[in-house]
């Protein structure tokens, strides 16, 4: 049987660490043709020889979603370089925990731009691809945070909610056929925590993923899961975490 990965052309944001690291090298194994997107260019540059070096195609654009003409231009070379686009995962984010009275508005701004103005500018490059070809999946990691508000988690979760609603939007606004996926992860081992501010929020944090974390494999596992179901078959949402994990 044809492995249904194979040769699809999969454009993934935030792929220099974490989940969508995890998820490029395990699409890329699986046949499909990845193209990585993030601003650490030697992290991306490192990756993709490794994926090269086992057979695997595989290229990186430097790219800031908080920058329209960015994402533009990544989905641009992705589609110079192989001719179409199968798949976007919108997949960069920040998550910078902390009370709103902290009133660290700099790290609101920048969790809007990265988490939902990302994703959005990332659907203005792919979606009139998409519909050219007549045919594509967006799909978008959101979070469990996405589902239910924690203490300190408020902007952080206003992206992630956002993410899900701009998500059901698109499928249904996006016809017929081109697919519309949410992941809603729980606590996964990257590095997203690390870049929380130190104080009681960052040790609550700390202490949450001390109790129970997955693997970001874990994840690109259900992504390639939503890949991989035919043309006709649609996988909305999957909410994954740690067995453990309460919230
Ligand atoms: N880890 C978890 O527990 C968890 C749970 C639920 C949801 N998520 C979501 O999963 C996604 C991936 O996060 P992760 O856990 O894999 O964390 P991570 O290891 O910190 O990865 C985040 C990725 O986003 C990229 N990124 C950040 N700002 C960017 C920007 N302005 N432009 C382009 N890329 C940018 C980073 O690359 P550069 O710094 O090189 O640009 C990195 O590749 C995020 O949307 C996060 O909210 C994670």
């Amino acid at each position: 049987m044809r492995n249904s990965l194979q040769g699809k052309v999969v454009a993934i944001t935030g792929a220099s660490s974490g989940i969508g690291e995890a998820t490029a090298r395990l699409l890329a194994r699986s046949g499909a043709f990845v193209v990585l997107g993030a601003r650490r260019m030697d992290r991306l540059s490192a990756i993709v020889a490794d994926i090269q070096r086992e057979g695997g195609q595989a290229i990186s654009f430097e790219l800031d979603v908080q920058q329209q003409g960015q994402v533009q231009a990544f989905v641009d070379g992705a589609v110079k370089e192989f001719g179409h686009l199968d798949v976007l995962v919108n997949n960069a984010g920040v998550m910078l925990v902390a009370p709103l009275s902290d009133l660290k508005t700099d790290q609101w701004d920048r969790m809007i731009d990265v988490n939902i103005k990302g994703v959005l500018y990332g659907i203005a490059a792919a979606l009139p691809v998409m519909q050219a070809q007549g045919s594509g999946h967006v799909i978008n990691v959101s979070s469990v945070a996405g589902h239910k508000v924690g203490l300190g988690f408020a902007v952080y979760c206003g992206t992630k909610f956002a993410v899900r609603a701009i998500s059901e939007g698109f499928r249904q606004e996006a016809g017929p056929n081109i697919r519309s996926t949410i992941i809603s992860p729980g606590a996964v081992a990257t590095e997203l925590p690390t870049h929380i501010s130190a104080g009681p929020s960052k040790d609550a944090v700390d202490a949450m993923y001390a109790t129970a974390e997955i693997s970001a494999d874990a994840v690109a596992r259900a992504i390639q899961y939503a890949i991989s179901q035919t043309p006709d078959v649609d996988v909305n949402e999957i909410v994954i975490r740690p067995t453990a994990q309460e919230f």
